[in-house]
């Protein structure tokens, strides 16, 4: 059920129990999910078994929740699953400053998939190949016959287009199969098409064909997410200014850019690993993306708006799906697309979008201005606590000293939690 309001404040401020309890409340979580998450994700070996081979345990990563969030003018709260400190606080605190009228505006394609039959061995590959494209609706209609589910849904093979690769061991004819997947994400289904309808293309060609398969350069299937922020939110066009110009060096400056790619796939990995998607692919899609035109670049921008307001727009790939994989059998992801009430795989993509372009936005604007490194600290300072021994009590005493003296050491943090303990003011 979609949450009426994201907007939550003190949320950061309230205990685990507190939290959980007023998401529970919010999007009506039953009392098997919410003891689900009590456990800390606690997943049946069975079920662990069954993901993958080899399986000797589990390991628990931070599931946590970004308020604030409002994406076409509905409201979202944002599950995230990540090991890195600020970013769920950063995504948060980003989207307040993006919740005027409809919030950010994100809208995906269709969820078009692609896959990849590479046939060596052709002779003369143009003169085959358009044999094998004037017999598309044969090979769309054999790709169909794989997954009559797919079909039935509305999805299913919708074209077939081909390429001439010069390799360094010569030409290779390439087709695309492109289908539309609906929810799924889609690897299973295009893999199992491209296998079904390779003999056939095989036997057109003459060729062999040694590659069929997905490609994660999934350029048919976008998210474009863009926002508008206000220069009197931001503290002045000098702030506007500064994140505009972080933006241009970055989409000249591929070194940058990878950093500035990094700061977006923050927010979209931590709602993917949420949400049991398959994270690799959507890495491996956006950074392909980045690189298309020849040089790396960004996959968002920011500028000046003529009214000295800051505007960002956000596009690259995102192949997500709320059905098949982990999705449905893992059950905290489950819990995680409930908690997002999203319906379809295009609605995700849609929040993924606006997530990373909020994340993209909080990094930048730290960066302009005070540094990301003030916020970092506290945290780092709150880790190394823990890792000298103090309690998660201590510990937030001790980072309170450690991050505002520096320079922030395991060292001094041992030293400050012995102090501690005896009962000695912290402060020098
Ligand atoms: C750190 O995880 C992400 C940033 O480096 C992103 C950026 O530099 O834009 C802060």
């Amino acid at each position: 059920m979609p949450v009426e309001n994201s907007r939550i404040p003190g949320f950061y401020k309230m205990s685990v129990e507190e939290r959980l309890e007023k998401v529970r409340e919010l999007v009506g979580l039953s009392e098997e999910e919410v003891e689900l998450l009590r456990r800390w994700g606690g997943l049946d070996p069975r079920i662990a078994d069954t993901m993958i081979e080899n399986v000797i345990g589990s390991m628990p990563y931070p599931f946590a929740v970004a308020t604030n969030f409002r994406i076409n003018g509905r409201d979202y709260l944002v599950p995230m699953v990540i090991e890195e400190s600020s970013v769920v606080a950063a995504a948060s605190n980003a989207a307040r400053f993006m919740r005027e009228g409809d919030g950010i505006r994100s809208f995906a394609t269709e969820p078009l998939m692609v896959s990849q039959i590479h046939l060596v061995g052709v002779d003369e590959p143009y003169v085959r190949g358009y044999r094998v494209l004037e017999r598309k609706r044969e090979v769309l209609e054999l790709a169909n016959s794989v997954d009559k589910i797919l079909v039935q849904l509305g999805g299913g093979a919708r074209d077939l287009e081909m390429r001439v690769i010069e390799t360094e061991r010569g030409k290779v004819l390439t087709f695309h199969l492109i289908v539309d997947v609906r929810d799924a994400m889609g690897a299973n289904a295009v893999n199992s098409m491209a296998e079904r309808v390779a003999p056939l293309l095989e036997e057109i060609t003459g060729g062999r064909a040694v590659l069929r398969i997905i490609t994660n350069l999934a350029d048919r299937r976008l998210v474009r997410s863009n926002v508008e922020v206000s220069k009197d939110a931001l503290g002045g066009e000098e702030v506007v200014d500064l994140v505009a110009e972080t933006s241009a060096i970055a989409a000249a400056d591929p070194y940058r850019a990878a950093t500035h790619n990094k700061g977006i796939m923050n927010g979209v990995i931590a709602v993917a690993l949420a949400t049991g998607q398959d994270h690799r692919a959507l890495e491996a899609g956006a950074h392909a993306y980045a690189a298309r035109g020849g040089q790396y670049t960004t996959l968002s921008r920011w500028y000046k708006t003529r009214d000295g307001n800051l505007a960002g727009t956000l596009e690259m790939p995102m192949a997500v799906g709320i059905i098949g994989g982990a999705t449905k059998v893992h059950p905290i992801a489950r819990i995680a697309l409930k908690i997002l009430g999203v319906k379809t795989a295009k609605e995700l993509a849609e929040v993924m979008g606006a997530v990373g372009l909020a994340q993209n936005f909080a990094a930048l604007r730290a960066l302009a201005t005070e540094g990301i490194q003030r916020g970092h600290m506290k945290l780092h300072a709150k880790n190394l606590a823990i890792m000298a021994g103090a309690s998660p009590e201590e510990a937030v005493k001790i980072a309170e000293v450690l991050a505002k003296e520096g320079p922030v050491t395991f060292d001094r943090a041992k030293e400050l939690l012995e102090k501690l303990r005896r009962g000695e003011p912290l402060r020098a």
